[in-house]
């Protein structure tokens, strides 16, 4: 079965072509992040109107990259929640008409279970039941609990802020560009992880929550001089890769021991971590170093499906539709 899979719940429009839920045929992103980063950050008008420019020609983009046509297709697939709600409604608006004109399957995709789905989808097994999933994005910083690979049960999350905000905000305060993740990600290589021991994100020892609005804040009060210092940090290269290295080290560790924690709560033997956020380095090597000295599975997406894409809505849809069926012409686009 092959399914033309479509994401625009945020900044990437994305389109994408996948049999039986595993096989790759093509996988188009565009990236609107040229377009926002003057702003520091996603505008939701510029975003929907720039899917709309973009989404037709990254659909055909798909087909032809697959060496398809309409015809060979036998379902349509879309994240239809949650996410930027005039965002979202391009791409629904897309699909239903595709499914309507073309008379095919409507398949509605929760973006965040798309992004669980892409930690495993190109493994060969299956995460063994029960198993636990952090999902890590730019809106999202969630634990669940999974009794069965499609059904999440949220145990755990961020009171606040998510961590690919946060990424972001401290790249905006470091004056580093837009968005932060991937140049935090890189400026930390080379930096001190224990120069400036920001408090941990996790919001109890034992705990399941996070908090990230504290370690931003003090990224900003270190950077501009307003705590005891008083003075301002001067963004030398070498304070910079410090700061970078302190407020990641802080971040992956809330992450890998609130993890642990719910690992333990729910006596799973394997982690699926999920969104953009899982492309970072540091949290790769210490979740892998982590689960192995536990004998935990663990399956982490590749770096290209960790950030937004329309694979794992194409992919998910082929499990969706066996084992629900289709939605149908009323399926709407949900902001939350
Ligand atoms: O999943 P995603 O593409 O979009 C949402 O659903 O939000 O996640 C985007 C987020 C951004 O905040 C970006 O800075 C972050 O993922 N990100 C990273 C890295 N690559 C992307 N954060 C840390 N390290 C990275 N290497
Ligand atoms: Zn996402």
């Amino acid at each position: 079965m092959r399914i033309l899979g479509i994401e625009t719940s945020c900044d990437e429009t994305a389109a994408a072509v996948v049999e039986d839920g595993h096989t790759v045929l093509s996988d188009v992103v565009v990236s609107q992040i040229d377009i926002h980063k003057r702003f520091g950050g996603t505008v939701p008008e510029i975003a929907s109107r720039s899917h709309l420019e973009t989404l037709l020609p990254v659909i055909e983009e798909a087909l032809e990259r697959a060496s398809l046509r309409f015809a060979d297709v036998d379902a349509i697939a879309v994240t239809h929640q949650p996410g930027l709600i005039g965002a979202l409604l391009v791409g629904v608006a897309a699909a239903k008409t595709l499914a309507l004109a073309l008379d095919l399957p409507l398949i509605g995709i929760h973006h965040i279970a798309a992004h669980i789905y892409a930690s495993w989808m190109q493994s060969p097994t299956r995460p063994e039941a029960p198993f636990v999933s952090l999902v890590v994005s730019g809106g999202h910083t969630t634990l669940f609990r999974m009794d069965d690979p499609f059904t999440a049960v949220e145990i755990g999350s961020t009171i606040d802020d998510a961590v690919g905000e946060a990424f972001d905000k401290v790249a905006t305060v470091l004056k580093l560009g837009y968005p932060g993740g991937p140049i935090v990600d890189t400026m930390a290589k080379g930096g001190d992880p224990k120069r400036f021991p920001f408090k941990s994100p996790l919001l109890k020892k034992d705990g399941l929550d996070f908090t990230l609005s504290g370690i931003k804040t003090a990224v900003l009060y270190l950077v501009n001089g307003m705590n005891v210092r008083k003075e301002a940090l001067p963004l030398t290269e070498a304070n910079v890769k410090d700061v970078c290295a302190s407020f990641q080290h802080q971040v992956v560790e809330a992450l890998v021991r609130g993890t642990m924690n719910a690992v333990a709560t729910c006596g799973a033997s394997a982690v699926v971590v999920g969104g953009g956020c899982a492309a970072n380095s540091q949290l790769r090597e210490r979740f892998t170093q982590e689960c192995e000295r536990r004998g935990l599975g663990l399956h982490l997406p590749s770096r290209r499906l960790s950030t937004d894409n329309a694979v794992m809505v194409a992919g998910l849809a082929f499990h969706k539709f066996h084992r629900q069926g289709a939605d149908d012409l009323a399926l709407d686009a949900v902001a939350s």
